[in-house]
């Protein structure tokens, strides 16, 4: 099955995002990319698939932005059959206790990872509700988000932003429930190395997104097994 798919945060060649557009179009998909600034990663790869790679900018913090580039994916297709809310983001102070974090800096990390997501979703309802095959969204969480296994004292922003994303995933997959065409998961993806500085982590972002590719189409019409789930698709604490 070849489909219409779309990732947010997509213009870092070492990380997640990319590799997953990376592994659509390799299989056959036609992507949505969606970066906040140029990137010169995506643009050398759309010249390797210039008919199913479309790069949007999308800046998710922001609602005009989002529904700009839903409007510009409304021009390029008529149905999406999965999202994947990649992107993400954690304040400078992310590593500090709290003495020394600047609790101003929740908020808006907050709003990134967290309402980012279901602004996304919100604004290409319209083109997932014309998915033949059933649409799913998967909104990239983490571990850090799990309320029931926390035990840093750090991640301030960043553990709150991915709990928030949690609740939101749930609420929603309850809003969802009896539509049969719609289903959404929350997903701890495991560390990968997607930083060039970590060589620590035991996860190539390439080789794991193919992993990533391949879990995501074992929850499309899954609605009744775990909702925030681990990359082998166990279900993780809440
Ligand atoms: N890496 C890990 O081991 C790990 C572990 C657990 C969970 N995760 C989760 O897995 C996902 C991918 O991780 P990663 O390490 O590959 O991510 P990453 O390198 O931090 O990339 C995040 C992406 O989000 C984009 N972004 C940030 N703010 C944005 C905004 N306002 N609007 C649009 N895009 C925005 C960034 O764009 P710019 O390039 O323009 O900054 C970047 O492309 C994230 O959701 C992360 O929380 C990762």
């Amino acid at each position: 099955m070849s489909q219409h798919v779309l990732i947010t945060g997509t213009g870092r060649p070492y990380a997640l995002g990319f590799n997953l557009v990376k592994r659509y179009l390799e299989h056959g998909d036609t992507v949505f990319a969606s970066v906040r600034r140029p990137s010169e990663a995506l643009e050398e790869m759309k010249k390797a698939y210039p008919d199913r790679l479309h790069i949007l900018t999308m800046d998710i913090a922001s609602t005009d932005s989002v529904n700009a580039a839903a409007r510009e994916a409304e021009r390029l297709t008529d149905h999406l059959d999965l999202i994947v809310n990649n992107a993400t983001t954690a304040s400078a102070d992310t590593m500090k206790e709290l003495p020394d974090f600047d609790l101003d800096l929740i908020a808006p990390a907050v709003n990134v990872g967290a309402v980012g997501p279901i602004r996304v979703l919100k604004a290409f309802l319209p083109l997932l509700r014309k998915s033949a095959v059933g649409a799913l969204v998967v909104n990239i969480s983490s571990e850090a988000g799990s309320i029931g296994k926390c035990y840093r004292t750090f991640y301030l922003d960043y553990g709150t932003e991915k709990a928030a994303l949690n609740m939101l995933t749930m609420t929603l997959r309850n809003y969802f429930r009896n539509d049969p065409n719609l289903n959404i998961i929350c997903l701890h993806p495991g560390w990968m190395r997607t930083n060039p500085g970590n060589t620590e982590a035991p996860l190539d972002p390439y080789e794991h997104a193919e992993t990533l590719r391949l879990l995501f189409e074992t929850k499309r019409h899954d609605k009744d097994g775990p909702v925030f789930i681990t990359y082998s698709g166990e279900a993780y604490p809440w």
